[in-house]
């Protein structure tokens, strides 16, 4: 059985007054049946998993560099997110991606470096409009999936999140035949590399919101949510969390 997995994300979006939604989620959801995960920028990280501290919301990473430590002006290690109180890290999200040029070689060692350090890394793939259009999505997802997951991914330590770039942050979604046929390709995917493939959560992420989640949850192998935008007000989120548990 794969427990279910609310993920926010919430950019470079948040101060430390942003930290009473933490508190407000966890109080209106203290043992929510699903796991709950908030990745606040890396400035409210430390502070976030002190709140935290004893509820149901765990707290991750946005990114983290390959290596340990050294001369990387302005990087954050895997080992220095877990230091702060991180259990997760969020890793080749799209924007990484496309902003920084992130390939798919680096986000395996970023990954490789998240397990080292004993974090969750949650890998991110997902194809452009362009990619869509051209028919090109499934090859494009499973060859950033071989290329971003390293040999030491399990269902433990590994979640994957689909999220195709056109729906994020655009209030578009695929159908859920396309959300379907996408998490089914990357089960039957996961299963030629890994014994416990089974087990690894996969998240849907681009446009969920409250209206939308419980029928992108009842999709099949849809495992949970990798949420942006709505994951900022613990009103939005915990609606999400809400059906999520439903599901
Ligand atoms: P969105 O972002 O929910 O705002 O579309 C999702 C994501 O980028 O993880």
């Amino acid at each position: 059985m794969r427990r279910k997995l609310a993920a926010g994300n919430w950019k470079m979006n948040g101060t430390a007054a942003s930290l009473s939604e933490v508190e407000a989620l966890a109080k209106a959801h203290p043992a929510p049946k699903s796991e709950v995960l908030i990745c606040p920028p890396a400035t409210l990280v430390a502070q976030m998993a002190w709140k935290a501290k004893g509820g149901p919301v765990r707290v991750g990473g946005q990114d983290c560099h390959a290596k340990v430590s050294g001369a990387h002006t302005g990087d954050i290690s895997a080992a220095m997110l877990k230091d702060a109180g991180a259990s997760h890290v969020i890793l080749g999200h799209s924007e990484r991606r496309a902003d920084h040029g992130e390939t798919d070689a680096e986000v395996r060692a970023k990954a490789e470096a998240a397990l080292a350090a004993g974090l969750v890394a949650v890998i991110c793939l997902g194809e452009t409009e362009a990619e869509r259009d051209a028919g090109k999505t499934l090859g494009i997802i499973g060859s950033q999936l071989a290329g971003s997951v390293p040999e030491g991914a399990a269902a433990a330590n590994t979640v994957i999140a689909y999220e195709p770039v056109w729906a994020i942050g655009t209030g578009r979604t695929p159908t859920l035949e396309q959300i379907s046929e996408v998490h089914d390709f990357l089960r039957a995917e996961l299963a030629k590399r890994f014994a416990d493939s089974d087990g690894f959560r996969l998240l849907y992420g681009g446009s969920v919101k409250p209206s939308n989640a419980a029928e992108i949850f009842a999709t099949s192998n849809v495992d949970g949510a990798l949420v942006g935008g709505a994951s900022l007000k613990a009103a939005d989120f915990g609606a999400i969390l809400a059906a999520l548990d439903a599901a």
